[in-house]
């Protein structure tokens, strides 16, 4: 065969084989024996061995795995992955429905799905081609699991039909239960450790380097969501079935994994099947999750800083175990809050063994009137550490002790308090207390802040305990020398701590507000607290009116803002860190005051100009406020096209003027 034909015979192989792998995995049904398949594959195994330059990039050989990944690289989503607002109670999605009807004018329809058990991915194809498939990481950036995934076999390499030149689709990567249990009794046989339960294994799997032991595996995939331009589909329900004509296997219509509803019974019966039926399941779901379908109503809907309104989760409960408790520790946070453990006798539950259980407060203490050597019944909810939910009291030795809470920090013996209307206790040695100190300084390095690479837990832990670094200001005085005396700390590793720091300089003011670690201001405050004030100076000069003038900014805040800045230690902070060159003046976003400052403005329908987020960003720079729904208090309801009849009604009926883009347009001109 000359290399003309060879490659012409790749091609065709390659085809072929795309074809019958398909409609086996995907399709559940087969045109050809094994043995014809697998003699395909040794075909073209055995060219692609004598004419590697003519292998495809995503050829089906892929599928064995081989390629192996030595580090796993990081990579910014192109859509931030975010995760769903959850619940366990029927209540909740009464609500959550309630407040979406109100919210949107048509009529809903709603997407009733399964909530697989897996590891979310987001796989990414140009020109019909597997690019790209990222793990979900923290939802801004994850890990680039691409020549793993490659070797799922419902995870098309090559796409048919009419799809989109570059989009993402969403979904889970999961274990079916018989390949777990089959892996976990070869593991027995060999006397090797077992997998805790299937999720676990599809995500160690899914980081492991050997893409060969990955394909062994038998990972599976449901894809589950469409991100991109030229989707074409007027909602979530229509791009999943689409994305079954280009090659995905989707959730099946007809097995009930996903279903179309326009009222709340049909969620509710959808909820209840599932409760009865998920054990019968050949893959493990923690609940069913509930989405707007249309993409138009979506974007009404928006997001919080989490999650989208237009999704909730309805989590299943999880099963129960009674098991002794041993003790109680109490554990010191960042904040000086202190966090209840309980130590308990191990125990089986949903695939993990159980020894420790959250306690979360003294009043939850005191709800299970929590004796020593008590029997109590243990759950796991969707949260790693599992809760006691109550207690046998049928059980309880005669002379029991009851379980009182502690007064005094367990590290620092600083005394505890209880601030009104909080439900936590603290320590109060916020300076000296060594996981609140230490705690301060990760906070302040941590990624979403200062992001000092090179720096983690360990090293802040000696640098602490050697007393050279007390502060995060500390930091900026380290030297070389100073480092290499540290255990553990080679010459190169120094100096990438060093280069750390100094990139730490150039960090923008908003994320070093955030770093400085004031109570309650959490990352979206310091960033409106930042364009509002434009500095620090203006910020530590604000008084209390100053502060509940910015949006989002309440009581709460506004109080640890000036308790914080009132602290002489923390001007002392602020100032070393100032004079070390750390960003402490930020953009400071003008707002146009005169233009919609104090007016709360609706935007709804669909636009020319601008798109509907634009436009909310532009009330915000001119002083506006965003409202979601109308009522007496919206000014104005900015009205584009094939907005609902009923919304429109309502601001008639309570005389909220209506403004055109036009309008708006010329409003800010003026
Ligand atoms: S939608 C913006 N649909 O649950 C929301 N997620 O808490 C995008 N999950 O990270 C997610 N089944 O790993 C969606 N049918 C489903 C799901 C699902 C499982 C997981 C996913 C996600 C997490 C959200």
């Amino acid at each position: 065969m000359n290399s003309d034909q060879a490659q012409q015979e790749i091609l065709r192989l390659s085809e072929i084989i795309n074809y019958h792998n398909h409609l086996y995995y995907v399709e559940s049904r087969t045109e050809i024996a094994d043995f014809e398949f697998d003699s395909l594959l040794k075909q073209l195994q055995e060219l692609e061995i004598q004419f590697p330059q003519f292998t495809l990039s995503n050829s089906p050989t892929k599928r064995v795995g081989g390629d192996l990944t030595k580090k796993f690289e990081t990579v910014t989503h192109r859509y931030p992955m975010l995760s769903l607002s959850n619940t366990y109670s029927e209540e909740e999605i009464l609500e959550w429905e309630n407040r979406i009807k109100k919210l949107v004018d048509d009529e809903v329809e709603y997407v009733c799905e399964l909530k697989y058990d897996g590891v979310a991915i987001g796989i990414r194809y140009e020109n019909g081609q597997l690019t790209k498939a990222v793990t979900r990481g923290d939802g801004e950036k994850g890990e680039d699991v691409t020549n793993n995934v490659k070797t799922i076999r419902t995870v098309p390499l090559v796409l048919q039909s009419d799809f989109p030149t570059d989009f993402e689709i969403r979904g889970e990567i999961f274990l079916p239960i018989e390949k777990f249990n089959s892996i976990n009794s070869q593991r027995e046989e060999r006397g090797e450790a077992l997998f805790a339960n299937p999720r676990n294994t599809a995500s160690g799997t899914l980081k492991m380097q050997d893409s060969k032991v990955v394909a062994s595996r038998g990972l599976d995939s449901f894809l589950y969501g469409v991100y991109g331009e030229g989707i074409n589909s007027i909602g979530h329900f229509e791009s999943v079935q689409k994305a079954s004509e280009w090659g995905f296997k989707i959730p099946a219509s007809n097995a009930r994994f996903i279903e179309k509803t326009t009222s709340i019974d049909g969620i509710m019966d959808f909820i209840d099947y599932w409760n009865i039926n998920r054990f019968s399941l050949p893959f493990e779901i923690d609940g069913v999750v509930i989405k707007v379908n249309s993409y138009n109503q979506q974007a009404e809907l928006g997001f919080t800083a989490k999650s989208p309104r237009w999704a909730i989760a309805y989590k299943f409960k999880a099963t129960r175990v009674e098991t002794g408790l041993l003790s109680v520790d109490y554990q010191v946070g960042r904040t000086g809050a202190i966090t209840p453990v309980a130590n308990l006798f191990p125990v089986q539950l949903g695939g993990t063994t159980v020894k420790r259980a959250s306690l979360h407060n003294a009043d939850q203490i005191e709800k299970l009137d929590l004796h020593f050597g008590d029997f109590v019944y243990v759950e796991k909810g969707g949260e790693i550490i599992p809760k006691i939910v109550g207690v046998n009291t049928e059980k309880r030795p005669a002379e029991a002790q009851k379980i009182k809470f502690i007064s005094t920090c367990p590290v620092c013996n600083g005394i505890l308090t209880r601030k009104e209307g909080e439900v936590g206790h603290f320590c109060v040695n916020e300076k000296s207390c060594p996981p609140q100190v230490k705690g301060k300084i990760e906070h302040f390095i941590s990624r979403k802040a200062l992001n000092i690479d090179g720096l983690g837990e360990e090293t802040v832990d000696l640098l602490y305990e050697k007393k050279i670094v007390n502060t995060a200001a500390d930091l900026y005085d380290l030297t070389f020398d100073q480092l290499l005396k540290l255990d553990r700390m080679a010459e190169k590793s120094a100096n990438n701590l060093l280069i750390g720091i100094e990139h730490s300089k150039k960090i923008p003011f908003e994320r070093v507000l955030f770093g400085i670690g004031i109570r309650f201001v959490g990352e979206t405050s310091a960033k409106k607290l930042a364009r509002h004030f434009g500095s620090i100076d203006e910020l530590m000069k604000a008084s209390y009116d100053d502060l509940i003038e910015v949006d989002e900014i309440g009581e709460k805040i506004a109080n640890s803002i000036l308790e914080f800045f009132g602290d002489a230690e923390n001007q002392l902070l602020i100032d070393r860190l100032q004079a070390k060159g750390i960003q402490f003046i930020g953009e400071k976003i003008e707002i146009n005051t005169g233009v919609f400052t104090g007016k709360t403005i609706v935007v709804s329908g669909v636009f020319s100009v601008f798109s509907r987020d634009e436009l909310k960003e532009l009330i915000e720079q001119h002083g506006g406020k965003n409202g979601s729904s109308i009522s007496s208090k919206t000014d104005f309801l900015l009205a584009g096209e094939n907005m609902g009849p009923s919304k429109l009604k309502k601001a008639v009926d309570l005389g909220v003027a209506i403004i055109s883009e036009d309008d708006f347009v010329k409003l800010l001109n003026n």
